[in-house]
């Protein structure tokens, strides 16, 4: 801890979780003495402005990693395989964005509104789960506490900053190349068009295996959150031309009866969570409106009229904010509320 606060650490500070991570850092009033920006070789030596002040990018080496607090991870999987127990080593407790820790049995895979316990157990890194999982285990927690889950049958809307900067500018080049009638470039990021397009890909395929990478996160990060692994969970991961916002059709079949008119009540009630469920008016849950906010917001929740005790819900929140970022500082948050920072 440095004066009076806490040293900092951002790694991936200029991508698009991390611009976040830092924008919230200084919105929710994080206390930060100091918050060291970490990048690539790339951008080491570039200016950042970070709450009224230049903060300067480095990269990752084993003298700039001494002396943190607490480091705030998001640079992709083999970064956070290498740096993340240099980092764990040299003091820091590291909340890790990436997919690299998350199934590993001693690291907490945590959702603020879900399961905070969990952190009191970590051995230094604590994972933040995948956008597409986070979202939809903040909807079902308070179903779940009520009536218990059986079965879930997942389709996702996933938007392209889900998979970083360089998505975002694939779907606006092809977008503008459709719109000015030119040939349409050729995709580098996703293996098909995105503009104009659906793909029943988000994610890539293992070898061998019929799901994606992407499936097989919902499917068994939403077990190890919620703490039960007899949960059957069929998904499908799709990506779509949407920027920000990933949206989900959630069919839950619980243990025990719900209504529909009680789960709307309990998901009015659940923290982190705005029900926009009025459809005859237009009114449910869109990425646009989504976007920038931190709730999971949740609509059409109606009955399966093939399954007497199954309900379906579309669940709409901000992959970069409650998917990535928001949950991400929360953790840190928490992690000094409970007095879990190595000091
Ligand atoms: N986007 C989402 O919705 C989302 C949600 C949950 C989790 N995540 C995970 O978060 C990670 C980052 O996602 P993103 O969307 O922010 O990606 P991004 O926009 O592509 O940003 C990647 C960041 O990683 C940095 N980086 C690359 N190589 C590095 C190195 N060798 N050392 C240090 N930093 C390095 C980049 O720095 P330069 O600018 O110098 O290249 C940049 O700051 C990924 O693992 C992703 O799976 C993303």
């Amino acid at each position: 801890m440095a004066g009076d606060g806490y040293r900092v650490g951002v790694v991936g500070a200029t991508g698009l979780v991390g611009t976040t991570i830092l924008e919230l850092l200084a919105d929710r009033g994080f206390p930060a003495a100091e918050v060291v920006p970490f990048a690539s070789a790339r951008s080491a030596g570039r200016e950042l402005e970070w709450n009224g002040a230049t903060i300067v990018c480095r990269e990752l080496s084993e003298e700039s990693i001494q002396g943190l607090d607490i480091v705030l991870s998001s640079a992709g999987g083999a970064i956070s395989a290498e740096w993340t127990p240099r980092l764990v080593e040299a003091g820091a407790v590291v909340v890790d964005n990436t997919s690299h820790w998350r199934m590993h049995d001693d690291v907490p895979l945590v959702v603020a509104e879900v399961n905070p316990e969990a952190l009191d157990g970590h051995h230094g890194i604590v994972a933040n789960p995948n956008c597409s999982t986070m979202q939809m285990v903040v909807a079902l927690k308070p179903l779940f506490d009520e009536a218990g889950i059986e079965r879930l049958v997942v389709s996702t809307y996933q938007a392209v900053s889900g998979t970083g900067k360089a998505a975002i500018d694939e779907l606006m080049g092809q977008a503008a190349a459709v719109l000015r009638g030119q040939p349409v470039p050729e995709p580098a990021i996703y293996p098909r068009q995105i503009a104009f397009n659906v793909l029943a890909q988000a994610g890539s395929f293992p070898a061998g295996d019929d799901h994606t990478d992407e499936e097989r996160k919902l499917i068994n990060e939403t077990r190890k959150i919620l703490g039960d692994q007899s949960i059957r969970v069929s998904a499908t991961c799709v990506r779509v031309p949407v920027v920000s916002g990933h949206s989900e059709a959630v069919n839950v079949e619980t243990s025990r009866p719900l209504s529909p008119e009680r789960a709307r009540e309990l998901l009015a009630a659940a923290p982190g969570v705005t029900v926009v469920d009025d459809p005859a008016a237009g009114l449910y849950p869109m990425a646009i409106d989504a976007a920038g906010k931190d709730d999971v917001f949740v609509g059409r929740i109606r009955r399966d009229p093939g399954n007497e005790q199954a309900l379906d819900l579309w669940v709409v929140s901000d992959n970069l904010r409650k998917g990535a970022a928001t949950n991400t500082v929360q953790l840190a948050e928490a992690l000094v509320e409970r007095g879990l920072l190595n000091r």
